[in-house]
This record gives C-alpha cells, sequence and structure tokens, in this order.
C-alpha cells in the first residue's frame, strides 16, 4: 500500500493498521534526511500550511513547524490569543478567511472535542487534528508507537502501561486506538476517579497498582495529571497523588526487568514523574520529540500525496 486511506488525519479511530505502518515506513526515510547535514527536501515545494492553535503547544506547534519547513513548505502560523476570534468571529469563518489567501492544509489545535472532525466537514481543506480537547492527539500517539518500534521492533505482544489522568487525556485515547490497531496488550493505571467508566470495552485492562502494573509491563507511559481540564478535585492533593502514582527511580530499580519509560510531555517534574527517571537510561522522552518530526513530516507528506496536492513536485 502506497497510499492512506484517508484524506484528513482526525484521529487514530479512522485509520488502519496499514496507515500507521505506511506511516512508519515513510517516517522511517523522513528520520535518515533530518540526520543529514542537509536536512531538506522538496516535497511540499509551492504547498502552504496553516498552523492554527487556539490552545498552548510547545513540542506539537514547533515540530509541525519544524515538519513543514524540512519539507519546504510555505506556513503561515495563527495563534487564537492575538487573532480576530477574541472579536466573535466563528472558527468557520476564521477557517474560511485563511484557506482564501490560498492555503493547501490546515494543521489545527483546539479545546473543544470534534473541531478538527467538525472543519473537515465544513471546510474545503486537509485537516490535521494536532489535539481536540480530550479527544485525540493522533500524531502524539504514532510519535509514540513509532518510538517503540524503533526501540523494540515490532509492537505485537508487547506489555504497555499508560498511568495517570485517562479521563482528561486526549494522548491515552489516541494511544490505546494505535497500541491495539498494532497488536500490543495495553493496561491503564490510576486512580478509579481519573479512570473513564467504560475504557475496558476498548480491550484494554486497568489496575490501580502501580508497582505491579510496572512488574507487568515492557513500556510505562507516563502522563501528566491534566489540571486545566479539571473543575473537581479528583484526588486529596498532589503529594497524594504522586506517593500512589508517581515514578521514582527506586522504584524502576527494584523491578526484576529494564522497562522503557515514555512521556509526552510537558512534564511535571516531581509529580507523575521524579527528574531521576525523566532524565535516566530508562527514559526514551526525547527520542520522542525527535520521533515527532520524521512523524509530521511522514502525515504531511502522505495526505498532500494522497489528494494530489505535490503532485508536481514528484
Ligand atoms: N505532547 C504535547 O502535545 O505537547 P504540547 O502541548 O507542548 O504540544
Amino acid at each position: 500500500m502506497s497510499e492512506l486511506s484517508v484524506n484528513h488525519l482526525l484521529g487514530i479511530k479512522e485509520l488502519s493498521a496499514q496507515d500507521i505502518h505506511l506511516i512508519f515506513e515513510t517516517a522511517s526515510q523522513f528520520k535518515e534526511v533530518i540526520n543529514r547535514p542537509i536536512k531538506k527536501v522538496p516535497s511540499l515545494r509551492d504547498i502552504t500550511v496553516a498552523n492554527l492553535f487556539f490552545e498552548n503547544s510547545t513540542r506539537t506547534r514547533l515540530s509541525f513547524e519544524l515538519a513543514e519547513k524540512r519539507l519546504s513548505a510555505d506556513i503561515i502560523n495563527f495563534s487564537a490569543a492575538s487573532s480576530s476570534v477574541k472579536k466573535g468571529e466563528t472558527l468557520i469563518d476564521t477557517v474560511n478567511n485563511i484557506l482564501s489567501m490560498k492555503v493547501d492544509m490546515v494543521v489545527m489545535r483546539h479545546p473543544n472535542p470534534g473541531a478538527a472532525k467538525f472543519l473537515s466537514l465544513n471546510v474545503n481543506s486537509t485537516i490535521i487534528n494536532a489535539g481536540d480537547g480530550a479527544h485525540e492527539h493522533p500524531t502524539q500517539a504514532l510519535l509514540d508507537a513509532f518510538s517503540i518500534v524503533s526501540k523494540h521492533g515490532d509492537l505485537k505482544g508487547k506489555k504497555v502501561l499508560i498511568v495517570g489522568d485517562i479521563l482528561h487525556s486526549r494522548v491515552a485515547l489516541s494511544n490505546i486506538l494505535c497500541l491495539l490497531k498494532l497488536g500490543a496488550e495495553v493496561k491503564l493505571c490510576g486512580p478509579a476517579t481519573l479512570m473513564p467508566k467504560y475504557i475496558t470495552k476498548l480491550g484494554v485492562t486497568v489496575s490501580h497498582n502501580l508497582k505491579e502494573s510496572l512488574e507487568w509491563c515492557d513500556i510505562a507511559n507516563m502522563l501528566r495529571v491534566q489540571h486545566e481540564r479539571q473543575d473537581l478535585k479528583y484526588f486529596p492533593s498532589i503529594r497524594e497523588y504522586t506517593k500512589q502514582f508517581g515514578l521514582t527511580l527506586p522504584m524502576l530499580d527494584s523491578l526484576k526487568k529494564e522497562i522503557t519509560i515514555m512521556h509526552p510531555g510537558p512534564i511535571n517534574r516531581g509529580v507523575e514523574i521524579s527528574s531521576e527517571v525523566a532524565d535516566s537510561d530508562y527514559s526514551i522522552i526525547l527520542n520522542q520529540v525527535e520521533n515527532g518530526v520524521a512523524i509530521r513530516m511522514a502525515v504531511l507528506y502522505l495526505l498532500a500525496s494522497k489528494n494530489k496536492m505535490n503532485f508536481k513536485a514528484d
């Protein structure tokens, strides 16, 4: 298969396992490119990408921007805080105004679940979801799974633990869908109050015991507590959370095997993960960030190809 089955990247839900493998194969080639002295290819020359961020971001925004530059695309960046959205302009009006400036693709982060799909149904452009509320963050899940494959090989049969605030996490949902599609076993660990009620219907298991879960897994992905999406108190105090679900170096050293530690960022050092673990040889956190650029290059390139945008550059 040399073509994606989708015209937009809205979520992992819409991708097949073949789509994901194609993205990984393409990302491997782009990873070689970005490690060369000349890190650019002309694949998206004459294509213009708008990066629309209605919510804060460091990694995803910079990673998409770098991926677009490495592919020789033209870029415009939009941040809601300094835009006419503040004057009451609707999402569709904002995007249609941007598209009338001859923009070919839209990368969008938005606080509302479903915003990327809504846009794909209402404007005439290729849409890439860079995170929509507590729903999906597909490129994060792709780069996470790609980072596991880069270190461990095939994901089939690998035991992946996701720890923390599952209830408010778009990273958790996209990771669960992606890992299961690729044949991994997935366990979730965290406070019962931060675990969605029907999550086991997706095919995952749930534990509330971090030590036991770590003994089970090959890879542990530690998530941040999403305070910005919590209007209630879900646990007694941060100290209490860290005592039960915070990952420390003595805990890892006491296991009978070596496991790989991941984190999507931003990290709350000393809360869900200690500094010693984040900076240790167990951690592949910065490899995840590096792989993010190659994954986003692959997604941009494959969607442009699917939608015949870069026909002239090939
Ligand atoms: N992992 C992630 O989405 O980070 P940002 O919020 O900084 O983009």
